[in-house]
């Protein structure tokens, strides 16, 4: 009996689901998996239970229903000043992942290679090899986690179709400049390839750094489908409520394989989500407020233990290099990490094809509450005895 076939070989169970078993298992804190530990706004839940309770409990169009993709494009106007037809340009998704899977495999043919960085988000690497693409990692490096635009006009040839963007930058954090944004755009029109953009962690960047999509560059709204979803900004992320917006060409590509893998989901939930992204400014300035006292709380404490830490410009994640503590790999030390202290994190090395740039690199996620990061912390500072005994 045959018990599986080419297309997932290698692909074994994402670290993320292994992680967070692995958690479980041995009741460590999760720092882990990207997901808050509180739920969203109540005014999300009460419109979620309303919908629950006036009949939106059957299928929802296959492109979501008319009042989410009114607000998706509400939305894409209101912060970036994008213009997009509510019945044409857009299409709701079973969470970012199915956006992305389904326009991998709507516009990428076997052989066809696509440009992504590494460290990768794990999904990435599946959807490429569902359609039978070759990925052509561009690698972020440490200490800063930029991109080398040399590299990536290298990573360009005859058989390259389309660039896998994501910014703000999951695990590294490295929210794209408009400078190295515009790098991007001259690749991807030199060489008229389609660019997927995943913003999901659109709405969370610190400081001055602030997200801009790709597709209100010059030239690149024709030739980008923007990827996003309510998880993240909204704490979510267990609805799986993603859309995807863009040309009407490429969101009607996406739609053909989007409809034989799920058609539909989450009726209930897509008003809800509609509410929730015409929700005041002051509550995605809060959502960042907040954001930015975790990071910073597990940046100080991490530091504090003696790691290498680089504070993220974005994302939920901060990375931190383990060398310092007398540890030099990160699988090995997330493996080991829940049993001896009851933490786990993430090893940034499972995201890399060139391995040794990622092998001493370590995330963690600050979307937690407070106390838990500060128990979290405290379990931590157990490490460097550790470390030396190793
Ligand atoms: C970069 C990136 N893209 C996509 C996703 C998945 O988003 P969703 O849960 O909406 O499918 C995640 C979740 O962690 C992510 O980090």
């Amino acid at each position: 009996m045959k018990t599986s076939s080419a297309r997932i070989q290698g692909l074994g169970t994402t670290i993320f689901a292994e992680m967070s078993a692995l958690a479980a298992r041995t009741s460590a804190i999760n720092l882990g998996q990207g997901f808050p530990d509180t739920d969203g706004p109540d005014f999300v839940i009460e419109a979620a239970v309303d919908a629950l309770r006036s009949g939106h409990n059957q299928y929802a169009p296959g492109n979501g229903i008319a009042s989410l993709r009114k607000a998706i494009t509400d939305h894409q106007r209101r912060f970036y000043g994008l213009e997009l037809d509510p019945d044409t340009e857009v299409a709701v998704t079973t969470g970012a992942t199915e956006a992305i899977a389904a326009a991998l495999l709507s516009l990428v043919d076997p052989g066809d290679e696509v440009i992504v960085f590494e460290p990768y988000y794990d999904s990435y690497v599946a959807g490429i090899q569902f359609a039978g693409g070759v990925r052509k990692p561009v690698t972020l490096r440490a200490p800063d986690f930029r991109p080398n635009l040399d590299e990536l006009r290298a990573a360009v040839t005859a058989r390259t179709t389309a660039i896998l963007l994501n910014s703000p930058h999951n695990p590294t954090g490295t929210v794209l400049t408009r400078d190295e944004l515009a790098a991007f755009a001259d690749v991807a029109i030199e060489h008229d390839l389609v660019v997927i953009s995943d913003e999901v962690y659109e709405h969370l960047t610190f400081g001055a750094h602030r997200h801009i999509p790709i597709a209100t560059l010059p030239g690149m709204a024709e030739r980008t489908l923007t990827v996003s979803s309510g998880g993240k900004t909204f704490s979510f992320t267990g609805w799986k409520i993603g859309w995807a917006t863009g040309p009407a060409q490429l969101v009607g590509a996406l739609l053909s394989s989007k409809q034989f893998l799920t058609y539909t989901s989450g009726s209930p939930l897509q008003p809800a989500i509609a509410e929730a992204l015409g929700a005041d400014d002051s509550y995605f300035a809060q959502f960042t407020r907040q954001l930015t006292a975790q990071r910073d709380q597990l940046c100080d404490g991490l530091r504090d233990i003696g790691f290498d830490v680089f504070v993220p410009e974005g994302t939920f994640f901060a990375t931190t290099d383990i060398r310092p503590l007398g540890f030099d790999d990160g699988v090995e030390f997330c493996m080991a990490l829940p049993e001896r202290v009851g933490v786990a994190a993430i090893p940034h090395q499972v995201f890399y094809d060139d391995i040794d740039a990622g092998r001493p690199l370590v995330r963690w996620a600050f979307c937690k509450r407070p106390d838990i990061i500060a128990e979290a912390l405290r379990r931590l500072k157990t490490l460097p005895d550790l470390g030396r005994s190793c």
